[in-house]
């Protein structure tokens, strides 16, 4: 079995950012595999040497090793249509989906099944062939599949974990509320600051400084000791008066006040904690 042959599949974010990363951490690409020929005929324009392109059913048959970078909605109709070679390994890079979505072609192939799921953001694709290395990559799956998953996490410059299958979904959950949850909080704060008649590249200079001490501190201290503002303070007049200034802002005001009753929900946790250990 030659596990540094691999078939891509799905010319998208992530399957053109591993079609920039694999060759030069010592894999080839034996096919990359896509439903729309003009896309892959894109995704391959600057790569050098070019990997040959194919149908999707096709990919599947040209390695020991396939790699699928499709949408999540399409991982098990390809486990299910695909043409695997006997015995393959099977790798998906869903965060949410665990491995046994690639169940059919462990049944009709004997194929050893696993995911990888990078935890790191594909914004685009010179960002993540930037952000990868470094970043963490959670594995699991049946063993020798999640050993060639290992591998190519340490080959592209990521640091292997183990995760549960039954617990991805809410590994993954808690990675969009760390990605996309925090760049919808930071769209919210940018568009409440221009409200307040800042523009967004003043918005970046004056509140970039806020931002990285309050990281820095939430890392260091951990939440609760982090919190400051009207929720920590119980100043319940500052918060319905920022309620009030979003009036005209109904989503801006609905996600306020659920930050708000949280920050509040910390602070009450950390005071009854608090009240305990001293009784
Ligand atoms: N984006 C991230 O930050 C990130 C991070 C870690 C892991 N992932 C995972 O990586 C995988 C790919 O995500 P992505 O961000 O690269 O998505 P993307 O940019 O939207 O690309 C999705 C790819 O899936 C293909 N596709 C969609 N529906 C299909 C179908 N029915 N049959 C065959 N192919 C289909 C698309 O084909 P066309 O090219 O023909 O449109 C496209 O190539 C997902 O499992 C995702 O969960 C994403």
């Amino acid at each position: 079995m030659n596990t540094k042959n691999i078939a891509l599949i799905g010319p998208g974010r992530v399957g053109r950012a591993m079609a920039r990363l694999l060759p030069s951490a010592g894999y080839e690409i034996a096919a990359f595999g896509g439903r729309d020929p003009a896309r892959l005929r894109e995704a391959i324009r600057t790569l050098n040497p070019p990997p040959e392109i194919c149908t999707i059913t096709e990919a599947t048959s040209r390695a020991d090793l396939v790699l699928l970078t499709v949408r999540d909605d399409a991982i098990e109709e390809i486990a299910r249509q695909g043409a695997f070679r006997r015995g393959a390994i099977v790798l998906h890079l869903s965060g949410a989906l665990g491995s046994n979505i690639l169940q059919p072609a462990k049944e009709h192939y004997g194929c050893f099944i696993a995911s990888m799921h990078p935890l790191q953001t594909f914004a685009t694709v010179e960002q993540a062939v930037l952000s990868l290395p470094g970043s963490f990559c959670f594995i699991e799956g049946d063993e020798p599949a999640a050993q060639a998953a290992e591998r190519i996490a340490e080959a592209l410059g990521m640091i292997p974990r183990r995760i549960l299958s039954e617990h991805k979904t809410t590994y993954h959950t808690a990675a969009v509320l760390a990605c996309s949850g925090l760049t919808a909080l930071l769209h919210a704060a940018e568009q409440t600051a221009q409200a307040a008649g800042i523009a967004r590249d003043d918005f970046w200079t004056a509140f970039s400084p806020l931002m990285q001490a309050t990281f820095r501190n939430v890392r260091a201290l951990g939440a609760a000791a982090a919190l400051t503002g009207p929720a920590k303070r119980g100043d319940t007049k500052t918060i319905h008066a920022h309620l009030d200034a979003l009036a005209s802002h109904p989503d801006l005001q609905k996600l306020y006040r659920l930050l708000s009753d949280h920050a509040a929900r910390i602070n009450e946790e950390t005071s009854s904690h608090g009240k305990e250990s001293n009784e």
